[in-house]
């Protein structure tokens, strides 16, 4: 059965023209930071004791470029062992994928920067577990809050079930051990980015999930990611407040010898938190495209997963060249855990210093091979086609590519230098201009919505995330730089037409060593 909802895709193509950014958007807009009011960046909640979560918890020797895309594994068979996560492994993926990694301490203040790079440095994602017994943690459903790393628990009892039948009995979620479930908190956001703030959601959850898939998959746990699920089931099951927040998407980990009990029932949750500012501001614009875009029952949600669209490069007219990764041997060996640490957005790249192909190739390489998830299969394809902006790589000409992903190989599609261009697309900022590359997410929405629905674009906008997230993982692995951007819409489909005519972007990256002078690190 189909949600009218989910079907009426005007809603989504309205959403995204309403919220792209232009020349005149920019200047028509009356927006201002008001900083008085700016809202908290954690959900504290008033009367929930706090569960400490281990500080130290397991080293894995991976290298972080072997660790970033473990090859998409297929939900086990039957009679394989059982994987199951400890209160240590979850907190080491706790704190990798949203744990405070850095604070800087100014004049008045302090600033707390997080596992995963986000839009203005707002952390409007929140994850919750949904929990079997586990060694060192009992059953229950429980909020992680960053801010003093610790769990509260919002439910004690085994609801896996709840989750699996919102997901129409989805094959990945039966033998989950444990779940973890992402979820926004638009105020947190839209504070700055108004409406656009729902893109954010994906976006920022998209680089979250980059960290979380690449430390659940190289600990063994077979992360596979589930979009498809009844909307209404989780937010009750997570106590949300639907007007305010909303759920990404559910993270499968690990496997049990048994599928979950039968869940509780599930009563509604009121649980007092800390106001978030002074005021809040509602963004009707938000609520509307994420209950355009949610499933209603959770057998829409059993039939919303798999066929993915089928999709094929058309033939190339330009220059081809093959990916040269770095070979195995030549791999930095420093761990997933100590990039993560380290990772920061790049505040101002070198126009002095070039990316070797080969690093090049190695990021690319690294963000393509497939998201393990219930709207992609067979596992590998993909909803996104990525476009770049080559400044400065040696051995490319400077240009606008396209990157045959089923090939491995960059089409050249105009040759030139435009670091003007390139500064103009992402809102005249100097960061896209002095990069040594561009990488954009795009989509061709019309097949994505015709299979998926409104929900295609959570989907799209969260794979581009995702990928984004994992050329930053990728970049600083190889210690260059890397910074998210945002953009002028229609102006970045036109630089990249006829080829990439109808089609939407969905993320942009910025790539390249960064400018240690103007940051202060070198006289
Ligand atoms: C999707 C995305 C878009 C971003 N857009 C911009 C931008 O337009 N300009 C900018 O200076 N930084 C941008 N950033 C960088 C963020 O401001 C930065 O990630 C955030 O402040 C957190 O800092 P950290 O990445 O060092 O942890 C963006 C980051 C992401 C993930």
């Amino acid at each position: 059965m189909s949600s009218p909802s989910n079907r009426d895709t005007s809603a989504t193509l309205a959403y995204h023209e309403a919220t792209k950014h232009s020349e005149r958007s920019l200047r028509a807009s009356r927006h201002f930071l008001d900083w008085e009011n700016q809202p908290r960046a954690f959900k504290i909640y008033r009367d929930l004791e706090a569960i400490p979560l281990p500080q130290r918890f397991p080293d894995n020797e991976l290298p972080a470029l072997e660790a970033i895309s473990p090859a998409v594994a297929a939900p086990a068979a039957d009679g394989d062992g059982e994987q199951v996560p400890d209160l240590a492994a979850l907190s080491r993926i706790l704190y990798l994928s949203a744990g405070i990694t850095k604070r800087k301490h100014y004049p008045g203040g302090e600033t707390l920067f997080r596992a995963y790079p986000n839009t203005g440095g707002l952390h409007h994602i929140d994850l919750y577990l949904v929990a079997g017994d586990l060694p060192g943690l009992s059953a229950g459903v429980y909020h992680f809050g960053p801010h003093d790393f610790a769990l509260r628990r919002l439910r004690d009892g085994d609801y896996r079930a709840a989750l699996v039948e919102a997901s129409g009995r989805s094959p990945d979620l039966v033998r989950s051990p444990v779940i973890i479930a992402s979820v926004s908190t638009y105020w947190r956001n839209a504070w700055k980015y108004q409406a656009r703030a729902y893109r954010h959601c994906f976006w920022d959850g998209g680089t979250l999930h980059a960290n979380l898939l690449a430390v659940t998959g190289s600990d063994q746990f077979a992360p596979r990611l589930v979009m498809g699920f009844e909307d209404r089931a989780v937010e009750r099951l997570l106590g949300l407040d639907p007007a305010k927040e909303g759920a990404i998407a559910l993270v499968a980990l690990g496997r049990s010898e048994r599928e979950a009990p039968p869940a509780p029932a599930v009563p509604e949750l009121r649980l007092a938190t800390e106001p978030l500012s002074r005021t809040e501001i509602d963004f009707p614009a938000i609520r509307a495209q994420h209950a355009a875009s949610s499933l209603e029952e959770s057998a829409e949600a059993g039939t919303w997963r798999g066929n993915t669209p089928p999709r094929k490069d058309p033939a190339p007219t330009g220059s081809l060249h093959p990916l040269r990764p770095l070979a195995q041997s030549e791999v930095p060996r420093e761990t997933l855990e100590a990039v993560i640490r380290r990772r920061g957005s790049t505040r101002a790249f070198d126009r002095a210093r070039s990316l070797s192909f080969e690093e090049l190739s190695t990021v690319l390489d690294r963000a393509t091979r497939g998201v393990p998830s219930d709207f992609l299969d067979p596992p590998g394809t993909s909803l996104v086609d990525l476009y770049l902006i080559v400044h400065a790589v040696e051995g490319l000409a400077p240009g606008a590519y396209y990157y045959r992903r089923s090939e491995r190989s960059l089409e050249l599609l105009r040759e030139g230098s435009f670091r003007r261009e390139a500064g103009r697309l992402g809102l005249g900022q100097e960061l896209p201009a002095d990069a040594a590359v561009n990488v954009y997410s795009l989509a061709n929405l019309s097949p994505l919505l015709a299979r998926f629905g409104n929900r295609g674009y959570r989907a799209a906008q969260l794979e581009g995330g995702i990928t984004g997230g994992r050329l930053y993982l990728a970049a600083y692995a190889q210690r260059f730089g890397a910074s998210g951007l945002t953009f002028f819409d229609d102006e970045v489909t036109a630089f990249f037409s006829p080829h990439a005519a109808g089609k939407s972007v969905m993320f942009l990256v910025a790539l390249g060593y960064p400018d240690r002078i103007a940051l202060g690190l070198k006289t």
